[in-house]
């Protein structure tokens, strides 16, 4: 059974004192940190490469999942793998051959995740579910965050799981309090929040609370 796993974005962090921020997240609670990573072209919006990955992990011992939003996701592979990233999440709309790319990822020595966009069908990555470490089922447009929950991207989840009982399936963009029990009891274990966890009074207790749920809802579906 997936267990679940807390992963805060630090798009709503305050970029001037990121490792400071990402520490924060860690001494509350979260299991990983997720960095989007945004070239301007396939999102219009731009982040940060490589470079401050390899500052970051410098001062951190700590899980760095890295959403690649970006349009040759080929080309940066081995950049994040030298730069300390620990799990490489490209999109399947952003491909040609996903199949490939995810040799090359785990030849560099990550783990390797594939995202879909919330109007991607899921049919787009279900044979890659035995390859994957990490498929990322998209819940708001990518590019910024503070947007809606879509729970319309929730069979896509519900599908996956039901193939794929083991996989890592991750949600992202608009999960808070409110909609948490919907993306849990679709399936998904590993929750990224950025907004929610950013702005909440009690992080530690948010954090707390999102894996109780997950955790939860997981071991009913293992139990079905
Ligand atoms: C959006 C990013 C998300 C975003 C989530 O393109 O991929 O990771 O930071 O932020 P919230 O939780 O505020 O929607
Ligand atoms: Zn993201």
């Amino acid at each position: 059974m997936p267990i679940a796993k807390i992963s805060p974005s630090l798009l709503s962090g305050d970029f001037g004192i990121l490792a400071a921020e990402c520490k924060r997240m860690v001494s509350h609670g979260a299991d990983w940190l997720h960095m989007d990573v945004m070239d301007g072209h396939f999102v219009p919006n731009i982040t940060i490469g490589a470079p401050v990955i390899s500052c970051l992990s410098k001062h951190l011992n700590a899980f760095l999942d890295c959403h690649m939003m970006v349009s040759h996701p080929e080309k940066w592979v081995d950049d994040f793998a030298k730069a300390g990233a620990s799990l490489y999440c490209f999109h399947i709309e952003a491909t040609q051959d996903a199949s490939a790319l995810i040799d090359k990822i785990h030849a560099a020595g990550m783990k390797a995740g594939v995202a879909v966009k919330p109007k991607t069908p899921i049919s787009t990555v279900m044979d890659l579910g035995h390859k994957m470490d990490m498929c990322l089922v998209m819940t708001v447009e990518p590019g910024f965050g503070g947007q809606r929950f879509m729970a319309e991207c929730m069979p896509k989840v519900k599908e996956l799981r039901a193939k794929y009982p083991d996989l890592d399936i991750e949600v992202d963009g608009g999960i808070a309090p409110e909609n948490i029990d919907a993306a849990a009891k679709a399936g998904a274990n590993v929750i990224v929040a950025g907004t929610s966890i950013f702005k909440a009074d009690d992080i530690s207790g948010t954090i707390e609370s999102f894996r109780t749920i997950v955790n939860t809802e997981q071991d009913l579906l293992a139990k079905k």
